[in-house]
């Protein structure tokens, strides 16, 4: 009886405390914001035993002093999922206006987040949730950073056998996935390249020298460790120090400058070379800023430059004098078009001559041809026009690298409109874009909700083959459905993104399978318009005999909704005009931009389409 009491007690006592604490932050918070201080920005930190994490908080703190009018609350879980979700909890209970997370643990972090986005603005800095709640992620490409290590890996190493210990961060955790498919997407391709161990240094220098110590002890066979970041390849190069294998050469991640960073130990020569992996912290603010202030149009996601720091671009990288910024200088911008495949391309075309016009930069809009070799010749009349920028939207991802090269050596940056390519990413500058492995995703998770365990037949109408769009949107469409066994692509054909073609394809189909289908999944609006008039002339009813989902977003695409005849469509926004106008300007001003700019988009279906199609652009 007396324990229970005690323990009553205990638990009354605790109670209070927690009111006590949550009223006095959240006087400290209002008292903030009565001296001058607008906007209250919380900051949840993953850790702060990282250095990187150390950095990126850091580059807060120094940002968030340039602007009198915020506050910033920082919290660290110390690499605690838990902790780091109570920390979340109690910024938003005690009324920050905008919240920054770094999170430890994306799975399980991803439902508060949702839940915190839908009562506040969320930055999502670095690891990625799952899905789309939130305002805004800043980050690196980690992929890319994979596949770059990749190559510096088999340069290092050559046509000889060549044995690669690779030492991943926390397991599982969204970066290092990336790099590590990144990573072994380009060993791969190379059958005298093997990774004869992983090991997990939970981004931890002492751990890692100590597991690298056990990993040679065993096997000594090794020319290469390629570890997830700095800080695990110092340890990496300790543990070889102190076994006396200093043959075996070490690279890494994050680049960070200052006393222990990558850039010090690739200069010293400790690393063969390090990929720098910027923290965003800076954007963040910045961005933060813009959000909270309702500025304009935010971008869906800000991807990170990456560069590649070896002891020869060493000296050149640390001692790059920072651009003078000169934003007097009137710009030409060249465009180099295909003739016009859909209501997407003319509106993103007007799109760009509109934003020209009303920045003041002089256009030079190039439309013919309906091939790469077309584009590529209008992108040499554009180098020889001489103008200050190029941009395009890539018709296919490969085969850009000679003209690429031919622009940057005359000195020309190129920024991607909409598509991208797979050159290697020192040949452009920037790309303004969507997220299409994301839009095929979206597109499958409306059949799914709407579905559910029913048995659905799909004939899935694809864009030109090669492009982007196409590959992302076939890629994220197939990885939702892949692990749900009632749902069958039946068959996959092109319409090359015209009203026609996808009107033939379905034609086709009908003749030879009827209605053997009960989606069609067209990889844009125009051509999933095709295909509804040609289930019409066949005799079926589209909406209810044939679902048909579309991308894009367009105005017809909405109409046909609210007609109940299309399903849905996924948005792909071709307003890419002012981004591209506005980027253009800051590259020749000398500011740094970032690797590649995501548009926001959204989905419409029955329940929204009457609603929007009002605001529709396009
Ligand atoms: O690259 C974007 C795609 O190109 C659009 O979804 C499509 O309509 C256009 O042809």
């Amino acid at each position: 009886m007396i324990k229970q009491l005690k323990n009553k007690r205990i638990y009354i006592s605790l109670i209070i405390l927690i009111i006590v604490i949550s009223a006095m932050t959240i006087k400290l918070i209002t008292t903030q914001k009565s001296e001058g201080v607008e906007f209250v920005i919380g900051m949840s930190q993953a850790n702060l035993t990282e250095p990187w994490r150390i950095a990126m908080n850091q580059e807060i703190i120094e940002e968030a002093r340039k602007y009198k009018n915020i506050k910033i609350v920082y919290k660290d879980a110390g690499g605690d999922t838990y902790k780091q979700s109570k920390d979340i909890n109690e910024l938003v209970s005690d009324g920050v206006d905008l919240l920054i997370v770094s999170i430890n643990d994306s799975e399980k972090l991803t439902p508060l987040v949702s839940q915190v986005y839908k009562s506040m603005p969320v930055i999502v800095l670095d690891r990625a949730v799952e899905g789309y709640d939130y305002s805004l992620y800043i980050g690196p490409d980690n992929e890319t950073i994979g596949n770059k290590a990749g190559q510096l890996v088999a340069d290092l190493i050559g046509e000889k056998q060549g044995n690669i210990i690779e030492v991943q961060g926390v397991l599982n955790s969204s970066p290092v996935i990336a790099r590590s498919r990144g990573f072994k997407e380009v060993l791969n391709s190379h059958t005298n390249l093997k990774v004869s161990r992983t090991l997990v240094g939970e981004w931890q220098r002492d751990e890692t020298e100590d597991k690298i110590t056990e990993a040679l002890k065993e096997d000594n066979k090794i020319d290469v460790i390629f570890a997830h970041n700095d800080y695990m390849a110092l340890g990496a190069y300790k543990a070889i120090k102190k076994l006396g294998m200093e043959n075996i050469k070490v690279i890494g991640v994050d680049g960070l400058s200052g006393e222990g960073g990558g850039i010090e130990l690739v200069s010293k020569g400790i690393l063969e070379g390090t990929f720098t992996c910027k923290t965003g912290g800076k954007e963040a603010i910045n961005y933060a800023l813009d959000i909270l202030n309702k500025k304009g149009e935010i971008p869906k996601k800000i991807i990170l430059r990456s560069d590649k720091i070896t002891l020869d671009t060493v000296y050149e990288y640390s001692n790059k004098k920072s651009k003078i910024v000169d934003t007097s200088k009137k710009i030409a911008l060249g465009y180099a078009q295909l003739i016009t495949e859909s209501k997407w391309r003319d509106a993103n075309a007007k799109s760009i001559k509109k934003a020209a016009k009303q920045q003041g930069v002089d256009l030079v809009f190039l439309e013919s041809g309906t091939t790469q070799e077309d584009q590529i010749k209008l992108i040499r009349e554009l180098i020889k026009r001489k103008v200050d920028v190029i941009s395009f939207s890539p018709f296919v991802t490969s085969g850009w690298d000679d003209v690429l090269r031919e622009a940057k050596n005359a000195g020309i940056p190129v920024i991607l409109s909409d598509r991208s390519v797979d050159s290697d990413d020192s040949l452009w500058t920037s790309n303004i874009c969507s997220d299409f492995y994301e839009e095929g995703k979206r597109a499958s998770r409306v059949l799914i909700q709407h579905f559910g365990k029913a048995k659905v037949n799909i004939l899935e109408i694809e864009g030109n083959l090669g492009s982007t769009p196409t590959i992302g949107r076939e890629a994220g469409f197939n990885e939702s459905i892949s692990n749900q066994d009632n749902y069958k692509i039946i068959e996959t054909v092109t319409g090359n993104f015209t009203f026609d073609g996808g009107k033939l394809v379905m034609k086709n189909f009908l003749k030879i399978n009827g209605n053997k289908v009960n989606v069609v999944y067209a990889q844009n609006d125009d051509m999933a318009l095709g295909a509804i008039e040609a289930i019409k002339e066949y005799g079926l009813i589209p909406g209810k005999d044939i679902i048909v989902l579309g991308i894009d977003g367009t105005k017809e695409a909405l109409r046909s909704i609210n007609k109940g005849e299309m399903f849905c469509t996924i948005e792909c926004s071709p307003l890419l005009g002012p981004k591209i106008i506005n980027t253009a300007k800051q590259v020749i001003a000398g500011i740094e931009v970032p690797l590649a700019i995501v548009n926001p988009e959204e989905i419409f279906t029955g329940d929204n389409s009457a609603k929007e199609i009002k605001n529709r652009q396009y």
